[in-house]
């Protein structure tokens, strides 16, 4: 079946996550950051999404931008650089984070190409706003879905069904694109053609669900979807 929607996850495939703690760690007066920052963006993407998944089991949604919050603080302690200035910095820089710099031209190739494009992301409409913006991506969108107006993070299915709602297609139209494995797998599980952006040559996650394609970075997303 023929791909007409490419749908993307946002933090961490569009968007660079740990650029927040590095840039912040180039700055001037952050030597504490210098050597801790890849340990400390580690831990906070690790525990904001640990949180994400702990909270739908435990029935306790809040959104992306709390869970981001919490994940910072516990990161913050466990370096022992707990510090309200540098959480703010580091929260205002997560809120404007770099796309990868492959995105604006791929999602171009694929309006180009006749395709939709969206994004399909854990993170809150305001995050998201922020994010795309800064990115200068939002003309090649067609659409921005958050998991806000379903109430459960992913891999909850029902977060993968906001696309096949919101294009009025079957999955198998439908191209997912995710850095994630757990997510990469709970889209093909969904029924989804799946891209695994596998940037740090990670293991296949071990869970239902399989990726069609891995890929080292975004770049042959729009030849992937057209062929
Ligand atoms: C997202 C997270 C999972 O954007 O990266 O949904």
């Amino acid at each position: 079946m023929p791909i007409k929607v490419c749908v993307f996850d946002a933090y961490g495939t569009l968007f660079d996550v740990a650029a927040a703690a590095r840039i912040a760690a180039a700055e001037p007066g952050r030597q504490s950051l210098a050597k801790a920052w890849p340990r400390l963006a580690e831990d906070w993407r690790r525990k904001q999404l640990e949180y994400s998944w702990l909270r739908a089991v435990m029935g306790t949604h809040a959104d992306f931008w709390q869970v981001t919050q919490d994940g910072l603080d516990w990161a913050l302690d466990a370096s022992g650089l707990a510090d309200p200035a540098l959480r703010d910095r580091l929260l205002a820089l997560y809120r404007e984070l770099q796309a990868y710099p492959e995105v604006p031209a791929m999602l171009a190739a694929l309006k180009r190409a006749g395709l939709e494009t969206a994004i399909l992301s854990n993170g809150s409409p305001e995050m998201l706003e922020g994010a795309v913006r800064s990115a200068g991506i939002g003309a090649v969108l067609d659409d921005v879905l958050s998991v806000e107006s379903v109430g459960v993070f992913k891999p909850a299915a029902p977060v993968y069904r906001l696309v096949t709602d919101r294009f009025a297609c079957p999955a198998a139209e439908v191209l997912f694109v995710s850095s994630n494995g757990w997510d990469a797998a709970a889209g093909a599980a969904y029924g989804f053609r799946v891209a695994w952006v596998n940037r740090s040559g990670l293991p296949l996650d071990r869970l239902p669900g399989r990726p069609h394609h891995i890929l080292s970075d975004l770049t042959t997303i729009p030849d992937i979807a057209t062929s």
